[in-house]
């Protein structure tokens, strides 16, 4: 008997929240195509399935042991090294399961997390077509798919003297702006870096969470290195209202009540991502020069923020809140979308997570740009120098640095300046997501692709 052609789609995010997230606004946005979307999950960082109604859900066991878990919070590469190996088999078990009900639609297609780089050969046994969804931007991934050019030309791995070396093949990087970890393993860095670009090769096309007018000559880059169907149709977040659903961590409301008690555009809103960590010394310096900007400021001190040893918050010096009399309000956690289209907040300082810079341009909010590690580093060279819609520290974290970084972005007319062409990239991303605009009709061509692949 033939079979019916499927609708149904089977999504594998890696869990990792700056990688959850898009992955489910993703899937949301298919399902309101017409798709039924069913997503495969770990049990580590495993989502909330009561929040998605629509999705069904399988969870399966990653294999993880407390011991790795532990030491790979402070090393990246080992989770993502660890995660390539242990799932394979349980990934697997759980599709062949998927596709054998009879029960469900027909499988159309699986979308992968791009890192998730070994389902392609489980794809492949099972017959399966696998788009991947790359969740940070164009220009990073280039940079990486650049690595083995990188390598021989002595550019990497990175030597300090030559931190301000231009990258010549990779205009405008520095060395310093190479996309690269810090890790105890530098060989699986490597392993990781390629599988992520030569399994997104071997895909049947490749999902972005970027836009045609923000990452124009990259796109066209990535067209010719790249032969396979690529679909820029982000920014994701902005198909539908704002949701804390996918947060990984619980989000403290009080941030919004005590923002509606400040004056607009006048608080610098301060976070840096979900992984990165601050040594004690850095995360004084911030504390200070925060203090010693006279602005308000919220700041995200994410428990396990402050590497080796702190709690929470217990590096500040006694008495440091109570001194700035309710000027600063610090959290464990924001409903960061809501923050940021708040009123009140006037800056950005982030480590250029690229979900933490899309939310920024989508709510025109000028950026304090400290990238901690990989494709961070990228995009905040994309935002000082390239789209100038923020400005770096640029003599390090130190709080005479950071009160005059605060002082140029919101009180001298340097600041307007990069007010006014954030404004203009938000503008731009409100008219791809237009009817006709280039992310919708690449959604379309998606959803096109999507129906005319072959299981
Ligand atoms: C990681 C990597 O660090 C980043 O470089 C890569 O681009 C994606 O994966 P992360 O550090 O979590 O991401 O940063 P980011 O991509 O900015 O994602 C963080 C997400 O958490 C954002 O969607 C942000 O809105 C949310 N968030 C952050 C909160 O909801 N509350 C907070 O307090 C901070």
């Amino acid at each position: 008997m033939e079979r019916r052609k499927g609708r149904r789609l089977v999504v594998f995010p890696l869990p990792l929240q700056g990688h959850i997230s898009p992955m489910l606004q993703l899937a949301g946005i298919l399902h309101s195509k017409g798709f039924s979307i069913t997503i495969i999950h770990t049990n580590f960082n495993s989502p909330n399935p009561s929040h998605y109604p629509n999705f069904t859900f399988h969870s399966i066991p990653d294999g993880l042991s407390e011991s790795e878990i532990e030491a790979s919070a402070s090393d990246i590469v080992l989770l993502l090294k660890l995660l390539n190996a242990k799932c394979v088999e349980p990934f697997s078990d759980c599709l062949v399961k998927l596709l054998s009900d009879a029960s469900e639609d027909p499988i159309s297609c699986l979308i992968s997390d791009a890192i998730f780089y070994f389902t392609r050969a489980v794809a492949d046994t099972l017959k399966l077509p696998r788009i991947v969804l790359r969740t940070g931007g164009v220009s990073s991934f280039l940079a990486f798919a650049a690595f083995p050019l990188l390598r021989e030309r002595g550019y990497l791995p990175i030597q300090d003297s030559q931190l301000e070396k231009p990258v010549e093949e990779l205009p405008p990087l520095k060395v310093k702006d190479l996309p690269v970890i810090n890790t105890d393993d530098p060989n699986a860095f490597y392993e990781v870096v390629a599988g992520l670009v030569n399994e997104t090769k071997a895909s049947s096309g490749v999902i972005w969470n970027s836009y045609e007018d923000l990452e124009h000559s990259a796109l066209v880059t990535l067209r010719q290195e790249f032969p396979i169907p690529i679909f820029p149709i982000g920014p994701f977040h902005k198909y539908s209202s704002p949701s804390s659903s996918s947060s990984l961590l619980t989000q403290d409301q009080s941030s919004i009540s005590w923002l509606d008690k400040q004056a607009p555009k006048s608080v610098i809103y301060a976070s840096f991502g979900s992984i990165a960590g601050l040594n004690e010394a850095e995360f004084l310096e911030i504390a200070w020069g925060l203090a010693n900007s006279k602005q308000p400021f919220l700041w995200v001190v994410r428990p396990g923020l402050v590497l080796r040893g702190s709690e929470w918050l217990e590096p500040l010096p006694s008495g440091f809140l109570e001194t700035l009399n309710g000027r600063g309000h610090i959290i464990k956690w924001a409903p960061q979308q809501d923050v940021l289209a708040h009123p009140a907040v006037g800056a950005f300082w982030t480590h250029n997570g690229w979900n933490s810079t899309l939310e920024s341009i989508c709510e025109e909010v000028p950026m304090i740009c400290m990238p901690c590690f990989s494709d961070q580093k990228v995009n905040s060279k994309y935002v000082s120098d390239v789209w100038k819609v923020g400005l770096q520290l640029e003599s390090g974290v130190k709080r005479e640095e950071i009160e005059r970084t605060i002082r140029r972005l919101m009180v001298e007319k340097e600041g307007e300046d990069i007010r006014d062409r954030i404004s203009e990239l938000k503008e731009k991303a409100n008219l791809c997501l237009q009817q006709g605009g280039t992310s919708r009709k690449s959604l379309d061509s998606l959803v096109t692709h999507i129906s005319k692949l072959e299981s």
